[in-house]
């Protein structure tokens, strides 16, 4: 055996972050509109074959978590540790999300990492002593200028969250932001992909072009942050803190040659910071001018998606608008929850919640169009085959029709147009029941002459569904993975996580013989409301 001494180089892995989200209170669909986004996006990667590193996490330093506490009368650190592990945590395992680690800000692994960052950034001479006067929406935990508000009665409000802005007046550290503005400028301009959708990158040159000022990047009045390390009667500003977390959590500023020098080698720069359109320019402006000053690749992408809307306003844990993910999914079920928004709303534009529009997507896209074709094939192949698959078969319309949409569906999801990706693979099931509507087996079925015609039909059929359970696995694991098993292709195939995409168009996989069961219902009929 020839021993290579050429050690290669780890593949650089398919980098995809979430925000992290303020532990002042328990998550709505808004921050799950992100993480199930980011979760399906992934999913899709690995099954690219590509190597994929999910990262999510939560921001637990500043005023707005610490004003919370307070006002629940409980030190900052015990009401984040419960709201973390009771509501978060547990959230994101019941909506399935398959994080490949969970960062959060009080972590030793973040604080040391963001200190040994800044006290860099000192040495090299992009941060230096000044005073900060100005209005600070504690909501949007961001200094605001002066065109940024708006005026109610004399008094100004944060546009975002209605509330007044206080004053800050305070000596505090400055980071030279303004250095990087024509760097940025040049960098959205030369490349279109770097800021997304195209109404986020406009956004993003506009604000650039009407200049930017140097940033704020420690606070005094109050201690729950982490500490500067020159100077310890200030705290790290909480944006400056937790846009690092991204770094941090793959090993910034550890030594190369280290567990967190490797990781960060193979995993930065992020491929993909998936944000909401509220927190666009912390991701486009500050974050890449941190990373400039230290000399680190920029991201790849930052994508803005738009808001759930309640009411017309973007939906709040301030404003109490928030709808728990649980109020859906105790109704529909998580997949249905995952599918639903993705498919609903183009990624990048806003959209509302209706229990109305969700009940009739529920009906007539999963219960009818999808899990009533999986239990029909069933139901048939029981019948009519002695509950095995028959001998393999290939319709051309249908396999070349699954060529184009497994083409389709990979072009619009590696583009995050998940409604692309989603539609693509529906219009299949659609083809397929036209397919099953028109050869009416169970007419073939009468006459024993037909046996053979009848069995080409189901066999069709049964590959159509194998391969939308591997197109559909990333959306909705759980349901397709039932499906996966009621067509017997785990024995033979192996598991469906393991499936290629890049596999799923070839026709004649189902083996011959492989035992199909009846599985409950993919998609219950909806019990009435009250
Ligand atoms: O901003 N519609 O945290 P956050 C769609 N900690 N998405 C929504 C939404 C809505 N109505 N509401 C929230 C923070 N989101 C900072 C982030 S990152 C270094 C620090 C989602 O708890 C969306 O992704 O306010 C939005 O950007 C994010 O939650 C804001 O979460
Ligand atoms: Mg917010």
């Amino acid at each position: 055996m020839r021993v290579s001494r050429n050690k290669m180089a780890p593949v650089k892995s398919f980098y995809l972050t979430t925000p992290i989200y303020y532990v002042n209170d328990a998550p709505h669909i808004g921050h799950a509109y992100t993480t199930v986004a980011g979760d399906v996006l992934t999913r899709w990667h690995r099954q690219r074959g590509e190597s994929v590193w999910f990262l999510t996490g939560t921001d637990e330093h500043g005023q707005k978590v610490m004003r919370t506490a307070e006002q629940n009368n409980v030190a900052p650190q015990a009401w984040v540790d419960r709201l973390v592990a009771d509501a978060w945590k547990p959230n994101w395992s019941a909506l399935n999300i398959a994080n490949d680690d969970f960062i959060r800000t009080t972590e030793p692994r973040h604080t040391e990492r963001v200190q040994k960052f800044l006290q860099s950034l000192k040495d090299s001479g992009h941060i230096y002593a000044g005073k900060y006067e100005g209005p600070y929406c504690v909501g949007c935990e961001e200094f605001k200028l002066p065109g940024d508000l708006i005026d109610a009665d004399g008094e100004k409000l944060c546009p975002i969250h209605s509330k007044p802005v206080e004053l800050v007046n305070e000596n505090n550290w400055f980071f030279k932001l303004s250095a990087f503005t024509q760097a940025l400028l040049d960098h959205y301009k030369n490349n279109p992909e770097a800021c997304q959708p195209e109404s986020a990158r406009n956004e993003v040159i506009s604000f650039l072009e009407g200049g930017v000022s140097d940033l704020s990047i420690s606070r005094s009045t109050f201690d729950w942050g982490i500490p500067v390390p020159w100077d310890t009667d200030q705290v790290v500003y909480v944006w400056f803190d937790a846009l690092l977390n991204y770094a941090t959590a793959v090993g910034l500023t550890d030594d190369p040659n280290s567990e967190g020098g490797k990781k960060f080698a193979q995993t930065w720069p992020a491929d993909v910071h998936l944000v909401g359109k509220d927190i666009l320019r912390f991701h486009a402006v500050i974050w890449p001018a941190m990373l400039m000053a230290a000399g680190l690749d920029i991201p790849r992408k930052v994508f803005a998606h738009g808001w759930l809307l309640v009411g017309g306003e973007k939906m709040s844990k301030s404003k109490l608008t928030g709808i728990a993910p649980s109020d859906i999914t105790d109704h529909f079920g998580v997949d249905a929850f995952r599918y639903y928004f993705l498919r609903a709303i183009p990624f990048g534009s806003d959209g509302s919640f209706s229990w109305e529009d969700m009940s009739a997507r529920y009906t007539s896209e999963l219960a009818n169009d999808f899990g009533n074709l999986a239990s029909r094939l069933a139901a048939m192949i029981e019948k009519y085959c002695g509950g095995l698959i028959p001998a393999p078969h290939r319709d051309d319309v249908l396999a070349q029709a699954l060529e184009t949409t497994v083409d389709k569906a990979d072009k619009a999801m590696v583009a995050l147009d998940f409604q692309g990706g989603i539609v693509a693979a529906m219009d299949f099931c659609k083809k397929v029941n036209g397919y099953v509507t028109e050869k009416e087996p169970w007419i073939l079925a009468k006459d024993p002459a037909n046996k053979v015609e009848l069995e080409e039909v189901l066999y069709n059929t049964a590959e159509s569904l194998r391969a939308l359970a591997v197109l559909l696995h990333p959306v909705m694991p759980a349901t397709t993975e039932i499906l996966w098993q009621s067509l017997g292709a785990q024995s033979s195939l192996g598991a469906i996580g393991d499936q290629k995409l890049s596999q799923i168009a070839t026709w004649g996989q189902l083996p011959q013989g492989a035992i199909v069961t009846k599985t409950p219902v993919l998609f219950p009929r909806l019990e009435i409301k009250e």
